[in-house]
């Protein structure tokens, strides 16, 4: 079926992405099967569940086509993520934040009814406003308590803090305490390999240790979950440790490539040159295209040329020799795959340089 962009121009299956209009959000769907393969994988090896994080995704289409390889479920930073993935049918869903407030607290407990929802707390208040939510709707909620492994977000204390926050939610009515999360979010970029193993590993036995308290209180600990794309291997190898929730290993961008090259980069946006003079050439799309909180981008399969700066729908790049010629495609690779995903409405997956589908990004611009 032929999917309409914004601007009412048709994409085709089997039509060649060079013939696209631009900007466009590419995602090359054999280096994300490649990708999520792997993954999979290794934790069966090591034991391990690998629940993928939504937020990188926004889409459910892709989220769907990855659901077929069986991952341990999904998890999302916001309730709209969660709604978005239980409307396509995909109930097994961690919401690895805190809810506040009626509002989210209703759309949860109603969430509940139609998903196998879990979500997160580290305030005992919170859990008893979550615990009545859950009652008036008649939905058990599962419950984990986050502890801050060293990221100084959200999360109670490691060690007894954590133990006292668990046993009052297994006291409350329609919670079900499932285990821990603890994610360790500031070692996720660190250059240094050895550094970021060092790091990554104290904090999840720390996790471990805490989930240990909680069993020696009477307390039992079904899951412990934690771990990115920057640290998968070394939270996955902790004894105790018993699922990982990384994201952008499926489409992964430029900046996680240099910490990660062993997932490929499937995330590009095609993008055409429409200026050009002795040193250097601009593309048609920009900062509202490509984000660039983690840098700036790179270019695909023009490794010798620099970005220099992106302005809101320019891209300016720096070149030695002969540049692409006004007109030519050029891929970008962007620094940070989620923002990305964040500013598109559609993405086409491809396949050999072919048009494979064309999925809405339902969740793109929304926070709630
Ligand atoms: C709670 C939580 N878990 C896991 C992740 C890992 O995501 P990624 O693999 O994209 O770094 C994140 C990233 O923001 C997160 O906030």
């Amino acid at each position: 079926m032929p999917s309409h962009d914004t601007t009412g121009n048709q994409t085709r299956p089997g039509q060649r992405v060079t013939e696209l209009d631009t900007p466009q959000l590419l995602i090359d769907l054999d280096a994300v099967d490649r990708n999520v393969r792997f993954l999979l994988a290794e934790g069966r090896r090591r034991d391990v569940h690998v629940r993928v994080h939504f937020k990188s995704l926004k889409c459910t289409g892709l989220a769907r086509y990855i659901a077929a390889a069986g991952p341990n479920g999904f998890v999302c930073a916001k309730l709209n993520e969660a709604e978005a993935l239980a409307d396509a049918g995909i109930t097994d869903i961690l919401l690895a934040n805190q809810l506040v407030g009626p509002h989210k607290l209703r759309r949860a407990a109603q969430l509940a009814r139609r998903s196998d929802l879990t979500v997160c707390v580290d305030d005992i208040d919170n859990a008893r406003a979550l615990s009545a939510a859950a009652a008036a709707e008649g939905t058990p909620i599962g419950v984990l308590v986050e502890v801050d492994i060293g990221m100084a977000r959200c999360g109670v204390a490691v060690g007894p803090a954590a133990v006292d926050l668990a046993r009052a939610v297994v006291a409350l009515p329609g919670l079900r305490f499932r285990g821990l999360q603890g994610y360790d979010g500031h070692l996720q970029m660190i250059a240094d390999y050895e550094s970021r193993k060092a790091q990554s590993l104290a904090g999840a036995e720390a996790l471990v240790a805490t989930r240990r308290l909680i069993e020696q209180a009477g307390v039992s600990v079904e899951v412990v979950t934690g771990g990115g794309t920057g640290t998968w291997e070394f939270v996955a190898s902790v004894p105790g440790v018993t699922e990982i929730q990384p994201g952008s290993f499926v489409v992964m961008d430029a900046a996680y490539h240099r910490v990660r090259p062993e997932f490929a980069r499937a995330l590009s946006i095609l993008t055409t040159v429409v200026s050009r003079r002795p040193g250097r050439y601009v593309l048609d799309a920009g900062s509202k295209a490509i984000s660039r909180d983690f840098g700036t981008p790179e270019l695909k399969d023009r490794p010798g040329d620099r970005v220099d700066r992106l302005n809101e729908e320019h891209t300016i790049v720096e070149v030695a020799g002969d540049g692409p010629s006004i007109g030519d495609n050029v891929e970008v690779w962007p620094t940070h795959c989620c923002a990305t995903m964040n500013l598109h409405r559609t993405c086409v997956g491809a396949r050999a340089g072919k048009v494979e589908v064309v999925w809405p990004i339902e969740c793109s611009g929304r926070y709630d």
